[in-house]
């Protein structure tokens, strides 16, 4: 099937390269030059685990292709998915400008029946807005052309995208047309094996059904770390308490781990957006409202620990810092707590040696060289005096480091753990003092 992807991001180049392994024969339209440039030399703008090979091998055998030439790109697709980005404006809506710009694009430059999906995290009624909009291309061109717009979300978690892309927990489907349904059927059909996973409604539910999910998702991490919160008033142990509650099959264990705060494009983005768009609409999102604030909060929670234990004079403090980026096997730094740690450590006085896997280059990317910032190229490194150690990401490679040598190396055997890797226990045998998200210290 001809398909078309506007905006090579994550979700439009992972989308683009799973549907051409299957075999669709894909076109993706980018306004950035140098992006598509790179794409075609086999550099791949993000880390994303086996999305290189994918994306290389499918452009080479002709499956995929790139370009910033829109009308060529119309032309070429029967289906046309909008995956560009929908970043907030100052209040914390979604800006809709580059959304609204694709249809624009897309209506003046066909010439014949297209099936227009929403892919990017869109509030709900703009596929109205879409529709609208291309309505009104379509009559100031003096075109009488048909056209279907479908909401169809993207459930992809960075770190895994590929093998989500493949393998899809479901595929919901937005439309009120059945012959748009039919094509969308016939273009997931490689991805909707074992069981059906399509699930079709209206074209408003599918919008909600995304906020809906990933707001579910980040309420279960604000609700656990206000348990962990709670556990350090009552002096409870929060991994007690998770590992009790996780086992009620109606809980589970996915998404209860708390820790120092969520971050990424996608949470804070989505909880914020659909307070907003609650709150334009008249209604107060007090649930939403509250993820929001516990997650602000909860993201100053490493430096309060370090600042209560230093009675606040960190001024001239050297940090080890590991882990970066807002998870694991992502380059991403978007939201991550990392940045509101560091920004406070720096505040204070304190300088940064900092390791990530990963994350590195979008380090420097954002804050460039400053004298309060070193990045390290081991995690060992980055313990070379300094005073104390704080974990933010739980990378694999930190959860069984040599904590000899990490006392060893710091001044003070201090250790502030952001995501609860180690046991207490264990970290008072080696002689380490450790802190961890509500895990027995009092508030
Ligand atoms: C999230 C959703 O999980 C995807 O289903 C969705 O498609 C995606 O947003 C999106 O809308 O594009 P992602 O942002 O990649 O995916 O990352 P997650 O794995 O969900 O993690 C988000 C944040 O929550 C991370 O900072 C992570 O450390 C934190 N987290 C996660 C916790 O603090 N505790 C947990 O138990 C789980």
């Amino acid at each position: 099937m001809k398909i078309t992807v506007f905006g090579i991001g994550y979700v439009g180049l992972v989308q683009a390269a799973v549907m051409a392994e299957v075999g669709h024969d894909v076109v993706c339209v980018d306004v950035d030059q140098g992006k598509v440039d790179r794409l075609k030399e086999g550099h791949i703008p993000i880390y994303e685990p086996g999305l290189t090979p994918l994306v290389k091998s499918n452009y080479e055998a002709g499956r995929v292709d790139f370009t910033t030439d829109a009308a060529s790109g119309i032309e070429h697709g029967e289906v046309i998915f909008i995956a560009v980005g929908t970043p907030p404006d100052e209040d914390g809506s979604a800006d809709l400008k580059y959304v609204l710009a694709v249809a624009e694009t897309i209506a003046t430059h066909m010439q014949s029946h297209k099936i227009i999906i929403n892919k990017s995290t869109v509030p709900v009624g703009t596929a109205d807005k879409v529709s609208a909009k291309v309505a009104d291309t379509l009559t100031k061109s003096g075109k009488s052309l048909t056209y279907d717009v479908v909401s169809n979300p993207e459930f992809l978690k960075e770190g895994a995208a590929v093998n989500d892309c493949m393998r899809p927990d479901r595929i919901i489907l937005g439309t009120d047309s059945e012959s748009a349904e039919k094509k969308l059927r016939e273009l997931y059909s490689p991805f909707n094996r074992n069981h059906d996973k399509i699930i079709v409604m209206d074209i408003r539910s599918a919008e909600l059904t995304k906020y809906a999910a990933n707001c579910m998702l980040a309420t279960k991490i604000s609700f656990m770390n206000e348990m962990s919160n709670l556990a350090e008033v009552f002096g409870a142990d929060i991994e007690n308490v998770r590992r009790g509650i996780g086992s009620d099959p109606r809980i589970g264990y996915q998404f209860i781990y708390p820790g120092c705060g969520y971050g990424g494009s996608c949470f804070p983005k989505d909880v914020q957006a659909l307070a907003r768009s609650a709150s334009q609409a008249g209604y107060t999102a007090q649930i939403l409202e509250s993820v929001e604030e516990v997650n602000y909060k909860q993201k100053e929670k490493l430096f309060s620990y370090i600042s209560r234990h230093f009675s606040g004079d960190l001024k001239g403090k050297t940090v080890a810092l590991w882990g970066l980026s807002f998870k694991p096997n992502t380059d991403d730094m978007r939201e991550s707590s990392s940045r509101v740690l560091m920004e406070a450590l720096w505040e204070a006085g304190a300088s940064v040696k900092a390791y990530d896997p990963e994350a590195m280059e979008e380090t420097q990317r954002i804050y460039g060289s400053r004298d309060d910032l070193s990045l390290m190229g081991t995690k060992e490194a980055a313990l070379e005096g300094a005073d104390f150690l704080v974990i933010c990401t739980e990378w694999q490679a930190f959860r069984a480091p040599d904590f000899d040598l990490i006392k060893q190396k710091l001044n003070y055997p201090l250790l502030f753990d952001g995501r609860n890797l180690f046991e207490p226990k264990l970290m008072m045998e080696y002689g380490l003092h450790y802190y961890a998200i509500g895990r027995g210290l009092s508030v």
